[in-house]
């Protein structure tokens, strides 16, 4: 049934809407409410019996490619302020390339929706020589991945046939926020913060389904850029990943240059490309970066730049710099949940975008689904 186009016109739309849907299962059974102490819990069985090591280890190095390595990027600061553990990332193929230190004392997260990404799959046979303790993440059960990591978590977002991947990348994020809880165990200093993230994950569901209303919107914001030679996305903190993803998803189907900037680097070269053409999406939703970014968009609008702002509903005029930006509302949830619900309204302005420049939407030119070659 999964494999049926059912009401829509490609599989990367289809899979775009199914995202309240995806959701629902990768948090089946895995979210338990009530227990022992009346608080609510995380369970993962697949890391039930490692998180004692996880949770001792050196560090964790979470390695990826695509949309998986900016999943986890997502994810990072959650899992460091959970976990007190740092986080590094790793490009699969580079962390290879260099050869980069891996020691026994590292838990290493491998990131892949098909499971069987050649980089990544090498990545993990240097990382199991080199003695780190392997944890898998992937759609694919009994991929290459699920069957040489020590342990691991099934996104169980199902099957994904789209060549850029969408609702892969929004249970990725679920899956390592709920890590995150997990290897954060029940310390009282984190009751709130994690009551909050808990409420936020059963939250999600039903926000992305408001999201999704945007589709519209996001056409309409498509038929404007239709000709653009490019796009920059700005985002930092808990949405440099969602800038970076946004980006993605724009290059690879819609076969236009687009750039994922962290806004905190705008003044080290990209503010030189900014004049009144070039179309530029700001993201900033309620975070503890709020007014930086407000403060980016002031200095973006100084220079002419052509600004699309996403923002948390009912902050238009916060952020619109006097009506003058046009302006992305979605809800707001949790902080290091945000990114599931802002990089929405730019897959469904990537997949608009395709179908109006009339590119292959399932098959962008030149791409796999599955690179299992080097
Ligand atoms: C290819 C796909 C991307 C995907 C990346 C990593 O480039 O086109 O959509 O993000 O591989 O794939 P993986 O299966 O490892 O997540």
């Amino acid at each position: 049934e999964q494999i049926n186009k059912g009401k829509y016109k490609h599989y990367m739309q289809k899979e775009i809407h199914e995202q309240p849907e995806s959701l629902t299962t990768t948090m089946r059974g895995r979210l338990i409410r009530g227990g022992a102490c009346k608080s609510k819990t995380v369970l993962l069985g697949g890391l039930k019996d490692h998180l004692k090591t996880i949770r001792r280890s050196r560090r964790i190095v979470f390695v990826g490619c695509g949309t998986s390595y900016n999943a986890a990027l997502a994810s990072r600061p959650i899992v460091e302020e959970l976990s007190g553990v740092p986080v590094t990332m790793e490009v699969a193929s580079d962390l290879v390339d260099r050869q980069g230190p891996i020691y026994r004392e590292d838990t290493a997260v491998f990131v892949s929706q098909s499971g069987e990404t050649a980089d990544t799959l090498q990545a993990l046979d240097y990382a199991l020589e080199n003695g780190a303790l392997c944890v898998g993440i992937t759609n694919t059960v009994g991929s290459a991945l699920a069957r040489k990591t020590h342990c691991g978590v099934h996104i169980n977002a199902g099957c994904e046939i789209g060549v850029a991947s969408t609702k892969a990348y929004t249970s990725q994020i679920v899956v390592m926020a709920m890590l995150a809880l997990a290897v954060g165990g029940d310390m009282i200093s984190n009751e709130a913060r994690r009551e909050a993230i808990i409420d936020g994950l059963l939250d999600l569901p039903s926000k992305v389904k408001e999201v999704l209303k945007l589709d519209e919107e996001m056409k309409d914001l498509a038929e404007l850029l239709i000709n653009e030679q490019s796009l920059l996305v700005f985002g930092r903190g808990y949405n440099y990943a969602t800038a970076l993803e946004g980006a993605l998803k724009v290059k690879e189907v819609a076969l236009m240059h687009s750039e994922g900037i962290l806004a905190g680097e705008m003044k080290h070269g990209p503010l030189a490309l900014v004049d009144h053409n070039l179309p530029i999406v700001v993201i900033a939703t309620r975070d503890a970066c709020f007014s930086k970014q407000q403060s980016v968009i002031q200095q973006l609008h100084a220079r002419k730049g052509r600004l699309i702002v996403m923002c948390t509903k009912g902050d238009s005029a916060s952020v619109s710099v006097g009506g003058s930006c046009r302006v992305i509302e979605v809800p707001h949830v949790e902080d290091c949940l945000q990114p599931v619900l802002n990089v929405i309204p730019l897959q469904l302005l990537a997949y608009h975008l395709t179908v109006l420049r009339g590119h292959n939407v399932d098959q962008p030119r030149n791409l796999a689904k599955s690179v299992t070659t080097q």
